[in-house]
């Protein structure tokens, strides 16, 4: 019989502890706090020791760091949301797992499972358990009292625990706390993306009658897109704080949108018939967001919409013979001027076919070339008409296409492409957009 060490100041609660862990036929041994603990441990050893982390006289985290220099044993650390850091430095002192509290007997008699036993030739492997999370800005949660998913901490590359249970309800002032302690990011699993950015997938599918997606092209095409965020489309100069939180949004939004066929195969397509429009998109889309970040936009639902347009804005260009495309546009006739424009209308009417893309989505891609003074196309929408997201879109598109490398100029460092833009379109453009677009780099 395995012999467990329960470290746990709330009787109550201990006495619940001692009766489930006898239940799992575990001979248990109990401690009110650390320092009786500590104590046991001078002269004892135990196959795991459960600890709770506050408590009086010596807290959890004290009594961990005492144990692995002087009696080291499997140490299992029971923790609440509210302790999320001490979790970390918990982790870092060599603890072999968590328990966030509240737990069910299930989760305690796997942890135990997990590390009396020996490993398992199963385990994931190094780097498998990252594929199975997305980061999320923490303050996502601000505005976001009550979580419907599971909410992760990430304690080193391949280690994720859990902190939060689906419809618990987390304190405004709680993560202002973290956020002040220095903690940017939480984790939440991949299949919980869809959630967190309010997109029905499940709807989606039942209107795209439950096609299943071709797993190899979509794992080649998020690793080509993945290529062409750091390579096509990076700009000189950008912050790279900036860069890398747009950059995990819009993998995250590329790895949802593409569970759909047709989205894939659309995507596909744009770039087979034009990488470097691909590589404009993903530009686009990921200057959209930086922008948004700076101007204090800060969910996931909001950066999810400006991603998937900008995927998706240029979806037109594949009706339009690429020697149109790539023609300088000085060259243009005028009804091949008429016709590079038609692309707007033609993704417009592209994803109306699909009835799978938000309508915010939608509106974002069919404004993408209108302005504030009215004078865009195709609609020539005045100011008050446009959406808010799209005033966004509008600079980064614009700058995307002057920065990123096209099949007439070789692109351009951030400050450069920034100062361009605005020297021609200034008062095309929403002001704070291009103010938060400059804000954005740094040379
Ligand atoms: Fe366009
Ligand atoms: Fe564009």
């Amino acid at each position: 019989m395995h012999r467990i060490l329960l470290v746990e100041d709330d009787d109550q609660f201990r006495r619940a502890m001692v009766m489930s862990l006898k239940d799992l036929k575990y001979e248990v041994i109990e401690a009110a706090n650390g320092k009786v603990a500590r104590e046991i441990c001078g002269t004892q050893k135990f196959d795991v020791v459960i600890s709770d982390v506050q408590m009086p006289f010596l807290d959890g985290v004290e009594l961990l760091d005492w144990i692995k220099k002087n009696n080291p044993m499997p140490f299992v650390l029971m923790t609440a949301f509210t302790n999320i850091l001490e979790t970390k430095t918990a982790y870092e002192l060599g603890a072999e797992d968590f328990l966030a509290k509240p737990f069910r007997q299930i989760e305690l008699k796997m942890i135990l499972d997990k590390i009396l036993r020996p490993p398992s030739k199963n385990a994931p492997e190094l780097g498998e358990a990252e594929s199975l999370f997305c980061r999320v800005s923490i303050d996502e949660f601000v505005s976001r009292p009550k979580i419907d998913f599971d909410v992760y901490i990430r304690l080193s590359p391949n280690k994720f625990i859990r902190i939060g249970h689906a419809g618990d309800e987390i304190p405004r002032d709680r993560i202002e706390n973290y956020k002040q302690k220095g903690q940017k990011h939480l984790h939440i699993r991949r299949e919980d993306f869809t959630k967190l950015v309010d997109f029905n997938l499940e709807l989606s599918r039942v209107v795209v009658k439950h096609e299943q997606v071709n797993v190899e092209k979509k794992i080649n095409f998020m690793k080509y897109t993945g290529e062409v965020i750091l390579e096509k489309a990076f700009v000189a100069g950008v912050d790279e704080e900036s860069y890398g939180e747009a950059k995990e949004m819009l993998v995250s939004t590329v790895n949802v949108m593409t569970e759909i066929p047709e989205h894939l195969e659309l995507l596909n397509v744009l770039n087979e018939h034009s990488d470097w429009i691909y590589a404009h998109s993903v530009g686009t889309a990921m200057f959209s967001l930086m922008i948004a970040r700076r101007m204090g936009h800060t969910t996931a639902g909001t950066y999810f919409k400006l991603g998937m347009a900008g995927l998706f804005h240029e979806i037109g260009y594949k009706e339009i013979p690429r020697e149109i495309l790539e023609k300088p546009r000085p060259l243009l006739s005028q009804s091949e001027r008429a016709l590079i424009e038609s692309h707007v209308t033609r993704s417009y009417e592209i994803l109306s076919c699909l009835r799978t893309v938000p309508s915010d989505v939608m509106e974002i891609v069919y404004q993408h070339h209108e302005d504030v003074l009215g004078q865009g196309y195709p609609r020539r929408l005045e100011k008050h008409r446009l959406h808010p997201l799209a005033k966004i879109f509008q600079v980064a598109d614009q700058f995307a296409d002057v920065a990123i490398k096209g099949p007439h100029h070789a692109g351009m460092s951030g400050k450069k492409a920034a100062a361009y833009i605005t020297d021609l379109y200034e008062d095309k453009f929403d002001k704070d957009s291009l103010k938060a677009l400059h804000s954005v780099f740094t040379a």
